[in-house]
């Protein structure tokens, strides 16, 4: 079965064609991250204008990349939530368009579900029961998965996501945005000198990382940090000491079989190295690329949610706040 996947959530224009579920046919990505560089942050207004541009040469580019054409397209999964309204209606209208044009059945995927099933496109195989740690620019969550769309949240941030800390944490240190792989890149020249909190929250597996934001902050102004490479090291080491930490703990609890990494934040090579080094537990990791937004994540899924019976009506609407579970 060949699913087509289309991703508008954020500030990546994205079309996917995959295969059966794991094998990636091809893969577009439009990315806005220079447009909204300028601003230091995402803005929605631009982000929706963008997409409207982007979305047909995306669309053509990942049909031509994968030799298909609309009859060889079974499906089409395109994300409904969670993420800008105005970014998931582009993509969501476009589906829709398509699915009534060429008489294609349509599924709306969940943006986080995605991001887990991008596991499912690299070349081992998943063993049920598995932890996975979701760390995104809006998202920290902690989910146990049984089965095929059967999630359990165990934990998730009580105030920053992950990726939306390192991108406050660059913009303290001056890093420019995005901020996860500016923190990454800069830490390769510093030692982790300065004394950052750990938000260990215990005998729960929820996270925090305002702390630790604040506390660099603090040392910044009161003239602490004479070296940005220092603070970049001292701020990755913090955050993903607290990530391992707790990922490990709650899979071991949980007796799992292996433990997903997915989202923005996976692609951060200090945080696949640790949680591989520390766990007893295998681990999977989809390569960087598929960890940021991408569309074959979201065909993946879609294939799962077509093959459970999850198709979705032409009044398919956007939810921008949807959750997991
Ligand atoms: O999953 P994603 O592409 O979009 C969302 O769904 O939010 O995640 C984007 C987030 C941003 O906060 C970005 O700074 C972070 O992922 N990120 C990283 C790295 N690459 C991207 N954080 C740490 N290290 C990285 N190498
Ligand atoms: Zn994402």
């Amino acid at each position: 079965m060949k699913v087509l996947g289309i991703e508008t959530s954020c500030d990546e224009t994205a079309a996917a064609v995959v295969e059966d579920g794991t094998r990636i046919l091809s893969s577009q990505i439009a990315s806005q991250v220079e447009i909204h560089a300028r601003y230091g942050g995402i803005v929605p207004e631009v982000a929706s204008r963008q997409h409207l541009l982007a979305i047909i040469p995306i669309l053509q580019q990942a049909m031509a990349e994968a030799g298909v054409s609309w009859g060889d397209v079974d499906g089409i999964a395109v994300t409904i939530g969670p993420g800008l309204a105005g970014s998931l209606l582009v993509g969501v209208n476009m589906a829709k368009a398509l699915a009534l044009a060429h008489g294609i059945p349509i599924t709306g995927v969940n943006h986080l579900e995605g991001h887990i099933y991008a596991n499912w496109l690299i070349n081992r195989r998943v063993n049920f029961p598995v932890v996975c740690l979701i760390v995104s620019g809006g998202h920290s969550d902690l989910v146990l998965m049984k089965g095929h769309g059967d999630y359990v949240v165990l934990g998730r941030t009580r105030d920053d996501a992950a990726g939306e800390a390192f991108d406050k944490a660059a913009r303290i240190l001056g890093l420019g945005y995005p901020g996860g792989p500016a923190i990454q890149e800069a830490a390769r020249w510093g030692t982790a000198s300065l004394k950052l909190p750990r938000a260990w929250l215990k005998g729960n597996s929820d996270f925090s990382f305002s702390g630790v934001k604040t506390a660099l902050l603090r040392l910044v102004e009161g003239g602490k940090v004479s070296s940005g490479a220092d603070g970049a090291t001292s701020f990755q080491e913090a955050v993903i000491d607290v990530l391992v930490t707790k990922t490990v703990a709650v899979a071991k609890e949980h007796r799992v079989k292996q433990i997903l990494l997915a989202g923005g934040v996976a692609s951060n090579s200090l945080l696949r190295h640790w949680l591989v080094e520390n766990s007893p537990i295998p681990v999977l990791v989809p390569e960087p690329v598929l960890c940021t937004d991408n569309a074959a994540m979201i065909a993946a899924c879609g294939y799962y949610r077509f093959q459970a019976g999850k198709v979705d009506g032409l009044d398919l609407d956007v939810v921008p706040s949807l959750r997991l579970a």
